[in-house]
């Protein structure tokens, strides 16, 4: 089947707390093993930013369950195309939280080679 990702960014309705990141990550690592999805959830105070890949099919149905999520709003595609290989093959979900976000730079440690690859995949 094709292999697919996308990247969007969306703000979070009300700011997350721990518990509730938790719950969010558990449950959709746990579904996207069963769908073979991976990928990667940044969650900063005012916006959350994530690539998923895997399966088209199964993008596409989570995607949509996505956009309907009242935690968050407005969400925006950034990027999303067919790819030949994952990105994050051995992560059901990698997550990066960062609570100061003074600047973007500043916030994220960006020594974190994933997160490195992540925007290096936005700005490609
Ligand atoms: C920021 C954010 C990221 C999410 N990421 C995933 C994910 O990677 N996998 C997943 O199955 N659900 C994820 N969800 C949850 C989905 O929006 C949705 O609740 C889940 O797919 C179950 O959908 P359903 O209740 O319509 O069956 C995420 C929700 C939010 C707010």
């Amino acid at each position: 089947m094709e292999l697919y990702y996308l990247i969007y960014t969306s703000v979070p309705a009300k700011p997350m707390n721990d518990a509730e990141l938790q719950e969010l990550l558990t449950v959709a690592r746990e579904a996207n093993s069963r769908f073979e999805v991976t990928g990667m959830l940044i969650c900063l105070p005012e916006s959350f930013i994530q690539l998923i890949e895997g399966p088209k099919a199964h993008i596409d149905q989570l995607y949509q369950n996505i956009r309907h999520d009242k935690r968050h709003f407005r969400v925006t595609t950034l990027r999303e195309e067919p790819i030949i290989q994952r990105f994050f093959p051995d992560w059901s979900m990698a997550f990066k939280k960062e609570d100061n976000t003074d600047t973007l730079e500043g916030a994220l440690d960006l020594h974190d080679e994933k997160i490195f690859r992540l925007f290096d995949i936005i700005e490609y």
